[in-house]
Order: C-alpha cells, then structure tokens, then sequence
C-alpha cells in the first residue's frame, strides 16, 4: 500500500466509472462498515456489495417517500418511492445479512449509527445547500479517523439540473466543509469527491480533474449567465414544441 494520495490516483486511472471507482477504493482502503445516504433504485448499493466482498455492515439510509421541502428531479411521489423501495430490497437480496435499512432523512436516522462506526459513508441524497451541509455534519463524527466520506454530484455547475431546480452545492460547499474540519478533499472524475478524516487535521483540495479552479459562487450565481441559462432553456422548449406539432 502507498499512500493515501497514491492509493486515490491508482484507483482514478484504472476505474472506468463511478462504481468502479468506489469499488476500488472500497476494496484497497479495506472498507467493512459503510453507510450510504440517498439509495433510491438500490443501483450502487448492489454494485457496491457485489463488488467488495469484505463489507460486513452497510446501512441504507433513505426515506424512499416524497418530500416537500426537496426541490430535485429524482423528487417523485410516493407510490414510485414505494416501487424504488421494493426494487433495492430485491436487488440487494443476495445481501440481505450485511444490509441495514435506515427509512427516514438523514436527520431522522442518523443516531442509529454509533460516533466512529463507519469506514466509510457515500452521501448521494439532497444535493442543495441545506441537504450536503446536513448530511456532511450529521456524517463526518460517524466516520472513524482515517475513514472516508466520499459523493455523487460534485458537480462544476451549481445549475446541475436547470435554474427551474434548487441549484447544486454539493461543490463547492464539500471544499469549504473539508477545511473547517481540518480534512484533505479530492476531486474525482465522474463528479465525484472524496473526503479523508485525518488524524492531523490537515486540510488540502487535490484536484484529480483540472476542472474546479474556481471555488467561489460569484460567477455561477451572475444575473446574466443565470438569464442566458433560462432563455437556453427556453427555446429548447419551444423548438420541441415545434417538433411535435410537426410530427
Ligand atoms: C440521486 S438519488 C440516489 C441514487 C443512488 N445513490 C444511486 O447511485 O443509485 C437521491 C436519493 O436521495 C434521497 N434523499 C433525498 N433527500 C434525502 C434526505 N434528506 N435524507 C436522505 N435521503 C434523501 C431520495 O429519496 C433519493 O432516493
């Protein structure tokens, strides 16, 4: 084993996706106790336990329901989350002795895992400001020292899914987060990140993309970029409309 920063670069230049990527990661570090946060369909959790066979505990923590407060795509009503539910349970059966089903927001759930439990957490679930700054505290005194957090939708814009969405803070709100706590961050391919709980307390933000110099907000959130995005938006609109009465 090299060290942490060798062990993240291998694992980046021989993975082919994210669950490639997680899945080696997972298997160099030795991960036996993780938590994932926002499971939906059960896809990673699936891939994850089928690809890392030294996993004994991995908490699923979701509250497969629709939620008011949650302005998202993957937002939808409750009997699709009830679908979504029964498709995880049945994707990961192969696994059921190792899976813990944690159904509620993280808020709800959090304290059925004990301080320093978790070798690692994978956060995927309310990517606004308000969901990657609950799930990031309620998570990092979850995480042993020397334990990861890592996450989806890292995303370069903050205008992930158009400006008619919350916008997307997961970056660089992860950055800013990794620094107060005294963290090392990596950016990863795939909008992925990668969070080190150290024992020195150290922070740095290694990024293994090129992709994130910027970690202000000035520039995403200026009035003309957010205009041109909603005019964009807007005549995709009507040239689909134009489409279909055509067809
Ligand atoms: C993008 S999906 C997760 C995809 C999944 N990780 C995968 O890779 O297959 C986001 C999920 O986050 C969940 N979610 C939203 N808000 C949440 C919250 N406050 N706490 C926990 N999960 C939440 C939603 O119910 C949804 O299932």
């Amino acid at each position: 084993m090299g060290t942490i920063e060798q062990i993240v670069k291998q694992c980046v230049e021989k993975s082919d996706s994210r669950f490639d990527l997680w899945i080696r990661l997972a298997k160099s570090t030795k991960v036996k106790n993780m938590a994932e946060v926002g499971v939906y369909r059960g896809n990673f959790a699936a891939k994850i336990l089928q690809g890392c066979d030294l996993i004994e505990k991995y908490y699923m923590i979701d509250p497969w329901r629709h939620l008011d407060d949650w302005n998202k795509p993957a937002n939808k009503n409750d009997r699709n989350f009830e679908k979504f539910f029964s498709e995880t349970k049945e994707k990961t059966s192969f696994a059921s002795d190792k899976r813990i089903v944690l159904r509620g927001k993280t808020t709800e759930v959090i304290e059925d895992i004990s301080d320093g439990e978790l070798d690692f957490a994978y956060i995927d679930g309310d990517h606004t400001l308000k969901g990657i700054t609950i799930d990031l505290i309620c998570l990092f005194s979850k995480i042993r020292v020397g334990g990861w957090i890592g996450g989806d939708d890292f995303s370069k814009t903050v205008w992930q899914h158009s400006p008619n969405f919350e916008p997307t803070l997961v970056f660089p709100f992860a950055v800013y987060f990794a620094e107060a706590v005294g963290a090392n961050i990596y950016a990863l391919p795939y909008s992925q990140f990668l969070i080190e709980k150290n024992s020195t307390k150290s922070f740095s933000f290694v990024d293994l993309t090129g992709d994130y110099n910027d970690v202000g907000l000035k520039s995403q959130f200026n009035p003309v970029k957010v205009l041109q995005l909603k005019a964009t938006e807007a005549f995709s609109l009507v040239t689909d409309f134009v489409k279909l009465t055509k067809s």
